[in-house]
């Protein structure tokens, strides 16, 4: 049995997981409105990712009879003014999970819960591959610096992404 406490902070990530995803499909809306499928595409699979990440937790809260508890989903930003703008936040928002996820493992450590210790283990490492992995891209948009040539190249490559469901 989990412990209040970790359960609350579970809970806490699932709804995280959740914002996250729905913060990255008005990103995707954002892109497709502007007929750049490939951005858009590109964020489509990182909302499926967040959702699937959600779940993930979410089962697992379920396996350790936890109790689900469900909070409001925070209302995302629909906004920005370029694309770069839309992939700097992504960048920023990815390390902003990855310090969520780094208090969820203290939490475990704290209660002594070495099974959502292992477990959290793998959101450490997938946070390492999606800071670099936006990391890249925010590099590269800064050296196409809104030049239409390299956004065109971008949109065309970042529309090769295609989604793939964790594995157990
Ligand atoms: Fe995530
Ligand atoms: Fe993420």
């Amino acid at each position: 049995m989990i412990s209040d406490k970790m359960c609350k902070a579970l809970n806490n990530q699932v709804n995280a997981e959740l914002f996250s995803s729905y913060l990255y499909l008005s990103m995707s809306s954002w892109f497709s409105e502007r007929s750049l499928s490939g951005f858009a595409s590109w964020m489509r699979v990182q909302a499926q990712e967040e959702l699937s990440h959600g779940m993930k937790i979410y089962d697992y809260i379920l396996e350790r009879g936890g109790k689900i508890e469900f909070g409001t989903i925070e209302q995302p930003e629909s906004k920005w003014q370029a694309a770069a703008e839309i992939v700097e936040e992504v960048a920023k928002h990815e390390a902003k999970v990855t310090g969520l996820v780094n208090d969820l493992v203290d939490v475990a450590f704290a209660q002594k819960d070495h099974a959502t210790n292992i477990f959290l283990q793998w959101f450490v490492a997938e946070q390492v591959e999606e800071e670099a992995s936006v990391g890249e891209v925010l590099e590269r948009m800064k050296m196409i610096d809104g030049d239409s040539a390299g956004m065109f190249a971008m949109d065309m490559e970042l529309g090769k992404r295609v989604f793939t469901a964790p594995v157990e």
